[in-house]
């Protein structure tokens, strides 16, 4: 009899393998995420395809190696090149996450509309929409030109065909999720299926030297693959974060294996499509109330970019036992740290009070120099003092309740200035880095206690 083929068990969001099913996966924690699937077994040979060029493997010397300056392409948007480091790298793998809806494929039909019309040859592969679902797209995003490839296809070696004949420079998977290689037998989007897939893009990148872009779906649900199971695969990771409710998304960069992480591109979703946001700054702080006690504008570095943002506060009596503090688009662990320090080292009476902590515009932020503007908007909203218009903040700040340095405080301050702010309260630390600008005062500050001694806060 033939033996049973043996199966195993994959967590959806992580990957982890298990020879049971597991309530609970030990990688990420995750509840009720394994699914049962055929492990691939490799047969030897497989994967030549990245080898294929050296016939010998023999080590050669840094100097040796030669590497074709500018191989950059610009993809026409800024805030999408800032994303990548710069522009799209020739033979790069990248991965365009985030939640369905949010507009990786409007982003992306309007990057291959720009190669496009640079005489570049494009393909855009969907496993998800109409030849026509497309087109009604296009014609909302604007004119196109008439070279652009199209192709609906779900199955990997065809696609690896059609890639093969029309030789295209840059190619957009759209979805991972929806792809299938005949050789494994699990469904489309189980973590053997995207995993296995996204090794033969990745062959198909470095080998012929084309731009592949990915889009991943990540949803909470068990039964799509989440793309963190293949993040250490590609070379770039780009994830699209924002509201869906509000206009304006946020294209972030978690990996870079050719610019440095963090830095975002701003977005606005038009009825004609993605629009960039060149000044993100003047954005986020539009619409904020003049006058209003429990907001403060704090800063936060971005990558290279500082963005400017405005802290909402609400602190109010308690009604019932239990104060409840909420912190939307800051860390909820680092606000409660920053109203313990409060409580202790200034003797605010918090501990009575519901407190909301708010970053307005939707956008996340999670870099510690804003704890200051934290502190700020806390203070403001409890003494129901409101801060002048004028006063921007930034700074750590420590379990004792001191003020600690921050990185590139002077292009802080200069993005300050650039948007007519008066003050600055930073680190005293931070001072000695900061050359004088003229227009803008600069206020030193060590310790919580300096800051409630500032004259707007009495
Ligand atoms: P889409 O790119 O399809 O999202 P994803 O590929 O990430 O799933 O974006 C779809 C949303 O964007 C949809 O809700 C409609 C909206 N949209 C606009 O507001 N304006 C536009 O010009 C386009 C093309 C889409
Ligand atoms: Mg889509």
């Amino acid at each position: 009899m033939a033996k049973a083929k043996k199966t195993a068990f994959f967590c959806q969001s992580c990957g982890y393998e298990s020879a049971k099913w597991m309530g609970q996966c030990p990688g990420c924690k995750e509840w009720n995420t394994f699914v049962e699937e055929l492990p691939v077994d490799k047969p030897a040979g497989r994967n030549k395809g990245i080898g294929a060029a050296a016939h010998r493997s023999e080590p050669v010397s840094l100097r040796q190696i030669d590497i074709k300056e500018d191989a950059r392409v610009s993809s026409g948007l800024a805030e999408l090149d800032r994303a990548l480091g710069g522009g799209i790298v020739e033979g790069s793998l990248v991965l365009v996450g985030g939640d369905p809806g949010i507009g990786k494929s409007t982003l992306l039909l309007q990057m291959c509309r720009n190669l496009a019309q640079k005489g570049m040859k494009v393909l855009y592969i969907s496993g998800e929409e109409s030849l026509r679902q497309i087109k009604l797209r296009a014609r909302r995003i604007g004119e196109f030109t008439d070279d652009l490839l199209l192709l609906c296809e779900t199955s990997l070696g065809v696609i690896a065909q059609v890639i093969e004949r029309q030789k295209p420079q840059a190619v957009i998977i759209d979805s991972i999720q929806t792809m299938y290689n005949e050789e494994i037998s699990s469904a489309p989007g189980s973590v053997s299926q995207v995993r296995e897939s996204t090794s033969v893009l990745l062959q198909i990148a470095k080998g012929k030297g084309v731009s592949i872009f990915i889009v991943g779906h990540v949803t909470k649900e068990g039964n799509v693959a989440g793309p963190r199971v293949l993040e250490h695969m590609v070379d770039t990771v780009l994830y699209f974060e924002g509201d869906r409710h509000a206009s304006y998304r946020i294209l972030r960069s978690v990996k870079n294996r050719f610019g440095s992480t963090n830095e975002i591109g701003v977005f606005e979703m038009r009825d004609t499509g993605l629009s960039e946001v060149k000044n993100p700054s003047d954005f986020l702080l539009d619409g904020r109330p003049a006058d209003a006690s429990g907001s403060a504008v704090a800063c936060s570095m971005e990558g290279t970019r500082p963005i400017l943002i405005e802290v909402q506060a609400l602190v109010c009596k308690t009604n019932f036992g239990i104060p409840r503090r909420t912190a939307a688009g800051a860390d909820f662990n680092r606000v409660n740290l920053l109203i313990a320090v409060l409580e202790k080292r200034l003797g605010l009476n918090l501990a009575n009070c519901d407190a909301y902590v708010n970053i307005a515009g939707g956008i996340k932020m999670h870099e510690p120099a804003i704890d200051l503007g934290i502190v700020l908007a806390i203070i403001s909203s409890y003494r129901d003092q409101p801060i002048p218009d004028s006063v921007i903040a930034f700074g750590e700040v420590g379990l004792s309740g001191e003020i600690r340095a921050v990185s590139m405080a002077q292009q802080r301050v200069q993005e300050a200035k650039k948007l007519g702010f008066q003050t600055v309260i930073l680190p005293k630390v931070s001072m000695k880095t900061v050359d004088k600008i003229k227009g803008i005062r600069l206020l030193g500050v060590q310790s919580l206690k300096e800051i409630m001694a500032l004259r707007f806060l009495d």
